[in-house]
């Protein structure tokens, strides 16, 4: 659905961002560029002394390689799922964490919904807003939403970070918080391959006086990397990429195939 009226609010009053031809303004006139690729950057000053933004090029690419190849397409799909089964038709989606939208794609086409992403990495926009023209993309931190209090049906938080405050804050009362998480054989066999002392995840279930967890659902599979390429790939978008040695490193460049385990959750929780 392609929307006019802006779901995102002021990052300086608050009040609702109308669009104004190639600008976000609101009622104040503060007013926020739209980039040619088509996002717009919420994201205040005070809010982004730290050097790096979330996700760089490289980790953006590697990422956007490996999963146009279909080998997380599952999870796309048990999304879709979770989406259809849980949200009425007209709502608002907002993808809290969306990187170069991937599962924002697929949700924005499974039914008629007003879908929205927002990311810290200006990278991971740019990407997401010239691909997806029917979706509104804004940069700004899980922690400090562009959105009204109460304004939307639905958050999608996929590997990403959390932020249930601001997440409580801004969904309906009878909205739902829909994530998905790595569980603990994610991976297992690529860490095996780089580390002497592989760890599984420690998955952490969110229950408490915010959110309420009404399911969980486990996805598990085995993908096949044919090329070092994927493997690369794959590893350049998880977070040891940065954490881990030349020497470790080294043992994943001169490996050609790997079979792994994929292992996610999707996890429903209404706002309490
Ligand atoms: C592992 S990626 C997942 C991206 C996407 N959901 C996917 O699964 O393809 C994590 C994303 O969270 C973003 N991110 C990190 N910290 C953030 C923050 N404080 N607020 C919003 N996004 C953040 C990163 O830039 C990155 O795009
Ligand atoms: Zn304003």
């Amino acid at each position: 659905m392609v929307y006019n009226m802006s779901c995102f609010i002021c990052p300086v009053c608050r009040s609702l961002l109308n669009i104004d031809g190639r600008a976000y303004r609101c009622e104040n006139n503060h007013s926020f560029d739209i980039s040619k690729d088509g996002y717009v950057n919420l994201l205040m000053s005070q809010q982004s002394s730290v050097k790096r933004h979330g996700d760089d090029k490289l980790m953006v690419r590697s990422r956007r390689e490996f999963l146009e190849k279909g080998f997380y397409g599952k999870l796309q799909n048990a999304l879709c799922n979770a989406v259809k089964s849980n949200i009425g038709y007209g709502a608002l989606i907002a993808d809290i964490g969306c990187g170069e939208g991937y599962y924002t794609a697929a949700v924005s086409t499974c039914a008629d919904y007003s879908v929205s992403g927002v990311d810290i990495s200006k990278d991971a926009l740019k990407y997401a807003a010239k691909s997806l023209k029917n979706c509104r993309f804004a940069v700004a931190s899980a922690f400090s939403l562009p959105y009204g209090d109460r304004s939307v049906d639905c958050i999608l938080n996929v590997f990403a970070p959390s932020a249930y405050e601001e997440f409580s804050r801004v969904l309906k009362d009878d909205g739902v918080l829909i994530k998905a998480v790595p569980l603990s054989e994610h991976l297992w066999e690529l860490k095996c391959a780089i580390y002497d002392e592989p760890y599984k995840n420690k998955p952490e279930i969110r229950d408490d006086e915010l959110f309420n967890l009404v399911s969980v659902d486990e996805l598990k599979y085995k993908i096949k990397l044919q090329s070092n390429d994927d493997i690369m790939n794959l590893f350049r978008m998880t977070p040891y990429y940065y954490k881990t040695g030349r020497k470790e490193t080294q043992k994943l460049l001169e490996l050609n195939e790997l079979e792994t385990t994929v292992h996610f959750g999707v996890e429903i929780y209404e706002k309490r």
